[in-house]
């Protein structure tokens, strides 16, 4: 007994020996390692000191910055608190400080919905590396992002923030993104964990959702995110699953998230995640489920942790583990480590990453007769408000301020282009900017489109081209509606057929540029007008990226990373989005299971009006030479392809690799997508050939039964498309005996 408690006591003084050295230069520098110092501290602190950790608040540089929240701060022991800002789309930090006259604006960054349009791990992670830049000079240790949840209807109102409906290129692109942001010794947290796919009633809804289903599509995503790229910190989410909080779930955050993914980092709850009422939750739940941070962090909640401890409704070891998890951040953080930050990132060179990666998400939807590009000098009637001002992005945490936002107008003048500057005039007076809200951007587009016939005859007299652009914005709190929305406005409508009988009449074309955060409905306009291009939200460069791609600077290489339905109720979720009831729902049952997306398109046979991995270009691209490394799997599989260039533009092209898998005795998606490669921009009749890995769990689906993911035995389809529904070549390999692939935990209800 005696010689334990000398072990024990030895054991104390050199962790505080470490202790005291590590608050001298910083624990990184100090060659103690993470877990030592973690605990080194944690053997220290007060009860009181825990339950106060636990809980975020704020801290001189936050409240400067109006940054999200931070980490508690230790003075006693050293421990400096580690301030955490949204968003996806660029770091949000307010413009202006109390304390001085310097303005403080950073970059926003095309939204993801656009990122991941790109298929371009190699520019998303250039794109995170400046991201991850600013936080770093701004004096921000973790990034609330990116949003990685799925598109499970168009209509939820951050869709925009999010990748895609398909868990593999949403998992790959969040890879890239976390990897270029961590790259610079900074962190994220991948959010919202899990399924937080609506935004009515997103505090309380309770969705009903299948082991599958989770596991397929909501968290496939993050676990392949989390696993390449290894987050600092995971956000849980507002929603409950199967009744409990995501929050409170130890299935979700212990089973799943570090016993079979091995996540390292620390879990944070959403703002107010799991609070029902007077700023308390259920603390004891959440702590010893895995949720190691409540955000922001409440004195009723700090005050229920330390009850807990004290009664011993909250075991220690979980209150010990969850501040070890939190430490271990903390001791990598720029804070921690007393890194002096200069103010100054990079705002230039990150503008004109933003201009490139911008355009590069840009999905060319229609090009008929070549009407894009613009030929030189075209003379153009330009119109649209969002031309005049157009929108960066979307509201709410994913909104960033930015210095300036560069207009169509504007870009396109640069780029050489005449525009009929009576329109110019005629829009100066209607808007309104910047948005605050959507309704700053609905009102304006209420009033302005009266342009009678005779004054469109003029236009289109006077003018070479037609473009017209519209606008859509949305952002956190609420989904978007059918009418008006999901659907052209009345006046949209009215303003695409009145610009297309005046300029078709005297033989010019019309190009509609969209400027949206989500999937609208096209399938009655599309084949009237003669060019669309999806530009999405692509940042501050907006104007500059449109006028590149309108002008053929940069030939449009992005593709969808959703379906365009031909009508709303052609979506999976239609019938069952958001929930019930369905003017105030408390439940979402997600009826459609796996079949989201494509895979629901496919299933049912349903004719989208653009599929998923849609995209043209201003050139063509012949696939061939598909090889197999083996006609059978063992352990992984390499599959490539020779993709040339035999149009007359240089461009670039995303091959898309789908499995289908024999059904054996589970119904399984006619395909999904399991890999992907884009080319470099190839020349007029160059080629590159693409290669892409095939690993056992791309073969795999989860049997709820079983807790597994197994691949059957059979013959497995390899299709090779410009997009879900144009294959362009196909072979097939065997997989001889039926393979195990992993056995998990059992988790939610069945
Ligand atoms: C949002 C998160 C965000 C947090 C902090 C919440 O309302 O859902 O995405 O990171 O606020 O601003």
């Amino acid at each position: 007994m005696r010689r334990h408690l000398l072990l024990q006591d030895l054991l104390l003084i050199l962790l505080l020996v470490l202790a005291v050295e590590a608050k001298a230069s910083g624990p990184a520098k100090s060659g103690v390692t993470a877990q030592v110092w973690a605990k080194s501290i944690i053997a220290q602190m007060t009860m009181e000191e825990k339950a106060d950790f636990l809980c975020g608040s704020s801290c001189p540089l936050n409240d400067a910055l109006k940054a999200s929240a931070s980490t508690k701060e230790i003075s006693r022991l050293g421990v400096r608190p580690m301030v955490t800002s949204d968003g996806p789309a660029g770091l949000r930090i307010l413009t202006l400080r109390p304390t001085d006259i310097e303005t403080y604006y950073t970059t926003a960054f095309p939204i993801g919905t656009s990122l991941a349009s790109t298929w371009d791990v190699d520019m998303v992670g250039k794109i995170g590396e400046a991201f991850g830049q600013e936080l770093k000079e701004y004096g921000v240790d973790i990034l609330l992002g990116p949003g990685v949840n799925i598109h499970r209807s168009p209509l939820c109102g951050r869709n925009f923030e999010y990748y895609s409906e398909d868990p593999y290129v949403t998992g790959n692109i969040a890879a890239a993104m976390i990897n270029g942001v961590q790259s610079n010794g900074v962190g994220t947290s991948i959010k919202h964990f899990a399924a937080n796919n609506q935004e009515t009633n997103r505090h309380s809804i309770n969705e009903i959702i299948s082991e599958r289903t989770m596991r397929e599509i909501y968290l496939r995503g993050f676990e392949i995110a989390i696993k390449k790229s290894h987050p600092w910190t995971v956000m849980s989410s507002y929603n409950k699953v199967d009744g409990s909080f995501t929050c409170e779930r130890h299935d979700l955050l212990t089973d799943i998230l570090r016993d079979e993914w091995g996540y390292k980092g620390f879990v944070m709850s959403d703002w107010d995640g799991g609070v029902t009422g007077n700023n308390r939750s259920d603390v004891v739940a959440q702590i010893s489920s895995g949720n190691d941070l409540l955000m922001p962090g409440y004195d009723e909640q700090r005050e229920d942790l330390l009850k807990a401890m004290k009664s011993g409704q909250l075991k220690m070891a979980d209150v010990d583990r969850a501040l070890e998890h939190i430490l271990g951040i903390v001791y990598m953080s720029p804070a921690q480590n007393k890194y002096v930050f200069s103010n100054n990132p990079d705002l230039k060179a990150h503008a004109e990453l933003t201009r490139r990666v911008g355009a590069e998400g840009m999905v060319l939807l229609e090009n008929r007769n070549d009407a894009l590009p613009l030929p030189k000098s075209s003379k153009v009637a330009l119109f649209g408000s969002t031309s005049y001002a157009p929108i960066t992005g979307g509201l709410g945490s994913g909104d960033v301020y930015k210095a300036y936002v560069a207009p169509v107008d504007k870009g396109l003048k640069n780029e050489g282009i005449v525009l009929d500057s009576n329109l110019a005039d005629y829009y100066a007076a209607y808007l309104c900017y910047p948005y605050h809200t959507s309704e700053d951007y609905n009102y304006i587009n209420e009033d302005q489109m009266n342009f009678n016939v005779d004054c469109l005859n003029t236009l289109a007299a006077a003018n070479d081209e037609a473009v017209i652009t519209l606008g859509r914005l949305s952002g956190e709190g609420s989904d978007r509606k059918i009418d008006d929305d999901f659907k052209l406005k009345p006046f949209e409508r009215r303003m695409i057929e009145n610009v297309l009988k005046a300029f078709h009449a005297v033989g010019k074309k019309v190009v509609v540029v969209l400027n949206i955060g989500g999937v609208i409905e096209m399938e009655s306009w599309k084949n009237e007008v003669d060019a669309v291009l999806l530009a999405w939200q692509p940042g501050q460069e907006v104007g500059n990226s449109i006028a590149d791609v309108l002008t053929g600077k940069v030939n449009p290489s992005g593709k969808l990373t959703m379906t365009f339905p031909k009508k709303y109720e052609d979506t999976p979720a239609a019938k069952y989005f958001p929930g019930e009831p369905a003017n105030d729902p408390n439940v979402s049952y997600y009826k459609e299971g796996i079949y989201v997306g494509y895979r629901s398109y496919d299933k049912q046979n349903v004719e989208p009006s653009y599929e998923f991995g849609y995209g043209k270009s201003f050139t063509d691209f012949k696939y061939s030479d598909l090889k197999l490394s083996s006609n059978h799997f063992s352990k992984q599989l390499t599959v490539s392809v020779v993709v040339t260039n035999v149009g007359r533009y240089a461009g670039k092209e995303v091959a898309q690799l789908y499995l289908s898998a024999p059904a054996a005795n589970l119904d399984k998606p006619v395909k999904e997508l399991k890999g992907f490669a884009k080319t470099g921009l190839l020349q007029p009749g160059e080629s590159e050939t693409l290669t892409m890995t095939l690993l056992p769990k791309d073969l795999a689906s989860f049997y709820t039964n079983q807790e597994a993911w197994i691949a059957d035995k059979g013959e497995y389809k390899v299709l090779i498309g410009a997009s879900s529904r144009d294959i362009r070549l196909q072979d097939k390999f065997v997989l001889p005996k039926r393979m195990m692939v992993e056995k998990v935990h059992p988790a939610f209800e069945k």
